[in-house]
């Protein structure tokens, strides 16, 4: 198993947009409550967000962080979570058949955005509700003063505008999940209006319409082009969410997860420049991803449902999927899938942050811990800077059951010419053979080595849990090395790898 890199720094994708290393924070199970929200926890703020994960956070590197749904915000009411927490309401969540006590909110999130030095995305709520709240929400975050929500804000202790410019316009809305779904046609029409509105009022917002649930939605596709035929002139973005697990035992087709995103972004571009070429229009629509990771959703449906109508649990374990060596590396691929095509996902969510199908685990009273999906996230953020390459990779090919014949190793570099820094990512999908790789490139030819990292593991299903919570890690790939313009390494069989060159 051998594989063939060639990199030209002339050659780009195009820059990367630190949206990309965004993540996802939904009123969901225990990603907010139990998860950054502790008031009783040993390492609790003033402000009761928990300090352990705030460090953890802050360590993954996330740019901008989506909120508070998902699904959550199809029946929320942003006023719930706004003003003084005894008067604020306890309401039912649908979506997640629990109870949300509203005692953390738009405020107290924010306040903690600041704190990990993450950007807000806000979703506004096109289920249940329509334009006219969507407007509320938008003037009670980002008008100075002077009218009535404003004043409420500042009221409310907020005197600056929050300034929230990522907007998504929905969520899911082609999910007969998804309380108040829609027809194409219907959405996008109520897209097009709110986006319109939203602009009269803040011009400088950017605004996120929905995609698919899913490539393998009914609607795939036509659903992208009707929408975009209503809204194109209104938003920025059209979304994809994709979530990805192994199935039957099928690990060879789940380790090719990211030919699927891959094939599922340039599928999303064609139907978004298809839409241009009808209208004749000089705009581009790139792709926010916000929604992205490996989630065992069939464990989810079997399992952990929580049903009856007396039953409506506060922050109960939900989606709280552990995740393997293997997990780990399919969600690696995936962050090279993303990074291939930087020049049109301009931004990404991983989905999601705490507890939730997260990167980081916590227990009530206990400790946090990095589950093995922290380890590619946090090193691409850190070491993905500047432009991504255009590569050409040669490797052998396997076949797999549902994507078919696949390359064994995918890959992906970044070159940063004003910092003289490049990294290259890379995954080994087969289970048997290490992988050499061979990377030429001419115009890198000063760099050194700095760093080589690999996680892998003979045991591709190692995790960590509680009881072992550094069980997996990244090791140093003592095999890298630079020689002229070559760099040489080694991958052991199912493993994720970062290099970085200075
Ligand atoms: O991230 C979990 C759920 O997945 C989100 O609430 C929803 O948007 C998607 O179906």
């Amino acid at each position: 198993n051998t594989a063939h890199l060639t990199l030209d720094p002339h050659f780009t994708v195009g820059p990367i947009n630190r949206r990309l290393f965004g993540s996802f924070v939904e009123h969901l199970g225990r990603c907010v409550y139990d998860g950054i929200y502790e008031p009783g926890h040993a390492t609790a703020d003033s402000e009761g967000f928990r300090e352990d994960v705030i460090a953890l956070v802050q360590e993954l590197g996330v740019s901008a962080i989506r909120y508070p749904g998902g699904n959550f915000v199809s029946g929320f009411r942003w006023e719930d979570s706004v003003g003084p927490r005894e008067d604020r309401p306890v309401r039912l969540d649908l979506a997640w058949h629990s109870t949300e006590t509203n005692q953390v909110g738009l405020h107290e999130f924010s306040s903690w955005l600041e704190k990990v030095g993450s950007e807000l995305m806000l979703a506004v709520n096109l289920g249940t509700r329509g334009t006219l709240e969507a407007l509320d929400l938008l003037e009670y975050t980002n008008i100075d003063k002077g009218t009535a929500l404003a004043d409420r804000r500042m009221g409310n202790g907020k005197a600056d505008p929050f300034g929230v410019k990522m907007w998504c316009l929905g969520n899911e809305m082609d999910g007969p999940w998804q309380l108040g779904h829609r027809s194409a046609e219907d959405y996008g029409k109520l897209a097009s209006q709110t986006a319109k509105a939203m602009r009269q009022l803040d011009p400088s917002v950017e605004l996120v319409a929905c995609g698919s649930s899913s490539a393998s939605m009914p609607t795939f596709g036509e659903w992208e082009r009707t929408v975009l035929t209503h809204a194109y002139d209104d938003v920025d973005y059209i979304s994809c969410h994709a979530y990805y697990e192994e199935k039957n035992g099928d690990l060879g087709s789940f380790l090719a997860s990211a030919v699927d995103m891959d094939r599922f972004i340039e599928s999303v571009v064609a139907t978004a420049d298809h839409v241009k070429a009808v209208r004749g229009s000089s705009k581009t629509i790139n792709i926010s991803f916000d929604e992205w990771n490996v989630w065992y959703i069939e464990r989810y449906h079997g399992v952990d449902k929580i049903e009856g109508i007396d039953n409506w649990p506060v922050a109960p374990r939900l989606l709280e999927d552990r995740y393997s060596v293997a997990d780990a590396v399919v969600f690696g691929n995936l962050l090279i899938s993303l990074l291939k095509h930087a020049d049109r996902v301009t931004s990404a969510s991983l989905a999601q942050l705490v507890n939730v199908i997260a990167p980081i685990m916590t227990e009530p009273g206990g400790p946090a811990w990095r589950q093995t999906t922290f380890y590619p996230f946090a090193l691409t953020s850190r070491l993905a800077q500047g432009s991504v390459l255009e590569v050409k990779l040669d490797a052998g090919t396997y076949d797999t059951a549902v994507y078919g014949t696949v390359p064994l190793v995918d890959a992906v570099a970044t070159h940063d010419a004003g910092a003289g820094t490049a990294a290259v990512f890379l995954v080994n999908r087969s289970q048997t053979e290490e992988a050499t790789v061979t990377i030429d490139s001419a115009g890198l030819e000063s760099l050194r080595l700095i760093e080589a990292h690999t996680l892998a593991d003979e045991d591709f299903y190692a995790a960590n849990t509680l009881q072992e919570p550094e069980r997996v890690g990244l090791v140093s790939n003592d095999t890298a090395s630079v020689s002229g313009s070559t760099v040489t390494v080694t991958l052991p069989p199912v493993s994720w790898t970062a290099l970085a060159l200075a």
